[in-house]
Parts: structure tokens; C-alpha cells; sequence
């Protein structure tokens, strides 16, 4: 049993490390809550197709009506307001706009994201949207998906489409989440959508995915109201060296790239790391002129999923393409029902790391949170102390690289709601707000009021 306990911490204290135009809010992704998948003219995404293949989730869950968010969105942002979000990210389902892809335009979807936008800013809740969360239409992936150069233009219209729409009210675009997994689980290792298990599609599907974001980052910048924030959200995992072996250190600096700078570094220094291929023991994508400075094109705001950090062990004789074998466990550490190891100060760390090494205008948390095996009794409340705990270490170590002069700007929790993760379907709650599947009822876990009195006592400072 995990001994994570909630700190003395005053949440009145913590309040005040975080400055007066500091954002709070929640994410989720649109194949995780809508649910919905065969109204208004949406079109199948490789979510639908990957999720119905039968061993690719978790007991065969799929996302088919998830949280229903799609009907039930009203409400949802009602409890937002109630947690006193200052804004909310959210993703558009790209099959909902274009069934195919691309060609024949959907009116109902975009409608559906119009609705949810007013909604929010009715609620005083600035809308973040993020572009693309993985759910690529299925009409694409026939055509070779994200390995397909053509895909990236594809999503380069598209996202002008939506941009075009909603650019006028939303607050910050984000044209993809975590392009990593969106590579390398997609087409890499097989374990999300579409279930590819080529690393070498993996390295071409990555570049095809970073060409995508600079060719939709001035479309999106021209389509929007002056002075809208365009950028992009990676993961990153914080990896830390188990021994101070030279052997130790080189391994550590292979699985940074692997884990860290694959993505960042073409983003921000306009090319990939040097020998990354090669520590791979793969071959370098196709890359034609001018895509790394398409692919570098400066943004605004750099979103940052952190949710864990990898100890590292150096291994002479695994191949040091498999990162993953070098990760040692921390015995004395408290661990999430993912297995991820709960480590506040690696936040901290990634911030500055991520502020000296790359110097993004803004930082903006776009995904930090547990899951936790929660227990509802049917009543109104669940106690959820260790995901308290774990949402105090992580904000207030937020605050000391704010403090050491990173410009974060905000903060988003994963997730307002539990949902469909993936391929562990709902067996996994990450939810500050907990939801029975069955009623589709919404109950407020201790977190959730937690995260409330934070946000009074950040927003009764003024
Ligand atoms: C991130 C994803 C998000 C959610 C969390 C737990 O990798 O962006 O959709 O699944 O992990």
C-alpha cells in the first residue's frame, strides 16, 4: 500500500505562489468523453477501428459512449464552473469535422465544438483546444495514416477549418497531443491505434506528425483573433541515473533522446539529435528541404504532460534501442494503478530543464494527474487522499520552477472526469470527478474539492 499522504500544506499558502494571471484548468480528449461516435455525421476514427479489434483493450472496452460528454456537455461545464476552472482543453475529433478525412466538409460537428465553446465562455472559462488527441479518421489510416505525407497536409487543412470557425473565441490552440505516442505507441510498438508494429514506420510517422504542426501553426495563427497562443503538447519523462557509471550516463543520454528530444528538439532546434538514428539502429525518415524549419516555426506556448520520471541503469548488454529495459524501480516509492512512479520534483526539474534548454515563450502544464483505485459506495462523495496528495507534491512543485523564473502560465489537471484511457479502457480513473458508467452519474472525489478550494483561494486574492 502506497504510504502517499496528503500534506500540512495550506492550500491558502500554495494560492499564492501562483500569479494573478495564472490559468487553472482541466483536459480531456474527445475520444476519451464523447462518446457519440455514430451521430451528426461523424466518420470512424482509428480509435473506433483499433478499440472494436478484439485483444487491444482492456476487456474490449471502446469509447462508444464513454462519459457521453457529447450529450451531456451542458452539465459538464455547469461542474466546471462549480470547480471554478478558469479554462477548460479539450480536442476536437477531426472525423466529426471531415468523415473522410478531408474532401466533404461536416456541419453538424463543427457545430457540436461551436455549442461547447459558447457553453464554456458563458461559464467565464477560456476554451484551450487541442487539434489533434490521436483519433485520426479511419479513411486516412486506409491511405497509410500519419507514415502517408499526405496526412499531414490533410490535418494542415482541417485544422485551418476549425480555425477558421472558432479561432475568434478560443483562447489557446494546440495542434497536437503528445505526437510521441501518437508515433511510436501507434506505429511502433502496436499498443494504441492504429496497432502498427514497425519501429521504422514509427520514425517516418514522427516526422510526417511534426510537418503536420508546422504546416497548420500559420494557418491557425491567420485564421484566429490577434494575440491567440498556437503550440504544441509533448510528454516527456524525466529520466534520473540509478549510479553515476560512465556506462550509466551514456545509456541515460540514448534514452533522452528516445524519451525527450526526439520531438523537442526538431520543434525548437530544427533538427533531430545527432546519431539518434543510429542509437535507434534505425534509419533517418525522409525529410524534404525546408521541412525542418516548416517544423521549427516558432510558437507560443509549449504544452508540457508530466506525469512520472524513469530511473536509468546503464545495461551493456541490452541494446540501447530499448530504452525501456534500463528503467529501474525505486523500492522505497509510491507507484499509480499505471505503474508510474509518483515523483513531484520531476516536474520541477523537466520545467527548468525544458526552460534552459529550449526557451519556449510560454510553458503551460497540459496534463498532470493519478489514477487511483477509487471506491464509490452509491453516496455522494468518494475519498480519494492519495490523488490530494499527489495534485499538492505536483502544483506546489510547479510553483518553485515558476519561482526559479520558468513563465509557466497555467496548469490543467488530467482529468475533470474519469474516461476511456486508451488501452486500458475504464479500468484506469483519472478523473477528479468520478463517473459511473453504468448511470453515467457524476460525483465529485475529494479531489475535485480540493482542487476547488485551491482555485477560490488563488481567485479570492485579487
Ligand atoms: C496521456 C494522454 C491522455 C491520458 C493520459 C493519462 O498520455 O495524453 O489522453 O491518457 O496520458
Amino acid at each position: 500500500m502506497c504510504a502517499l499522504q496528503s500534506q500540512n500544506l495550506l492550500t491558502k499558502q500554495l494560492a499564492t505562489l501562483f500569479p494573478q494571471d495564472f490559468i487553472w484548468g482541466t483536459a480531456t480528449a474527445a475520444y476519451q468523453v464523447e462518446g457519440a461516435i455514430h451521430e451528426d455525421g461523424r466518420g470512424p476514427s482509428i480509435w473506433d477501428t483499433f478499440s472494436a479489434t478484439p485483444g487491444k483493450t482492456f476487456q474490449g472496452d471502446t469509447g462508444e459512449i464513454a462519459d457521453d460528454h457529447y450529450h451531456r456537455v451542458a452539465d459538464d461545464v455547469a461542474l466546471m464552473s462549480r470547480l471554478g476552472l478558469d479554462a477548460y482543453r479539450f480536442s476536437i475529433s477531426w472525423s466529426r469535422i471531415y468523415p473522410q478525412g478531408q474532401g466533404e466538409m461536416n456541419e453538424q460537428g463543427l457545430a457540436f465544438y461551436e455549442r461547447l465553446v459558447d457553453t464554456l465562455l458563458e461559464h467565464n472559462i477560456k476554451p484551450f483546444v487541442t487539434l489533434y488527441h490521436w483519433d485520426l479518421p479511419q479513411a486516412l489510416e486506409d491511405k497509410g495514416g500519419w507514415t502517408n505525407r499526405e496526412t499531414a497536409y490533410a490535418f494542415a487543412d482541417y485544422a485551418e477549418t476549425v480555425a477558421r470557425r472558432l479561432g475568434d473565441r478560443v483562447a489557446g490552440w494546440i495542434t497536437l497531443n503528445e505526437p510521441w505516442c501518437a508515433a511510436y505507441l501507434g506505429y511502433g510498438n502496436g499498443v494504441h491505434a492504429p496497432g502498427v508494429k514497425d519501429r521504422q514506420s514509427a520514425i517516418q510517422a514522427a516526422h510526417h506528425l511534426l510537418l503536420a504542426h508546422g504546416l497548420a501553426v500559420p494557418r491557425v495563427r491567420a485564421a484566429s483573433k490577434p494575440g491567440t497562443q498556437v503550440g504544441i503538447t509533448l510528454n516527456f519523462q524525466p529520466l534520473y541515473p540509478a549510479d553515476d557509471r560512465a556506462e550509466t550516463l551514456r545509456d541515460l543520454a540514448i534514452a533522452d533522446e528516445f524519451s525527450n528530444r526526439w520531438f523537442a528538439d526538431p520543434l525548437f532546434l530544427g533538427r533531430y539529435p545527432e546519431h539518434y538514428f543510429e542509437h535507434m539502429a534505425l534509419h533517418a525518415p525522409t525529410v524534404q528541404e525546408h521541412d525542418m524549419e516548416i517544423i521549427s516555426t516558432p510558437i507560443d506556448l509549449l504544452g508540457v504532460n508530466c506525469y512520472s520520471r524513469s530511473v536509468i541503469r546503464g545495461l551493456p548488454e541490452v541494446p540501447l534501442a530499448d530504452a525501456t529495459a534500463h528503467v529501474v524501480p525505486v523500492p522505497s516509492a509510491c507507484y499509480t494503478e499505471m505503474a508510474w512512479e509518483v515523483y513531484p520534483n520531476a516536474i520541477r526539474d523537466l520545467l527548468l530543464r525544458l526552460h534552459n534548454d529550449y526557451h519556449p515563450q510560454q510553458l503551460y502544464v497540459t496534463e498532470n494527474g493519478a489514477a487511483f483505485k477509487d471506491e464509490w459506495d452509491g453516496g455522494d462523495a468518494v475519498h480519494d487522499p492519495r490523488r490530494v496528495a499527489f495534485y499538492q507534491g505536483y502544483i506546489a512543485a510547479s510553483a518553485e520552477a515558476l519561482q526559479a523564473g520558468v513563465p509557466l502560465k497555467g496548469y490543467f489537471a488530467w482529468s475533470l472526469m474519469d474516461n476511456f484511457e486508451w488501452a486500458e479502457g475504464y479500468s484506469k480513473r483519472f478523473g477528479m470527478i468520478y463517473v459511473d458508467y453504468q448511470s453515467q452519474r457524476r460525483i465529485l472525489k475529494d479531489s475535485a474539492l480540493w482542487y476547488a478550494e485551491l482555485l477560490a483561494a488563488f481567485h479570492s486574492q485579487a
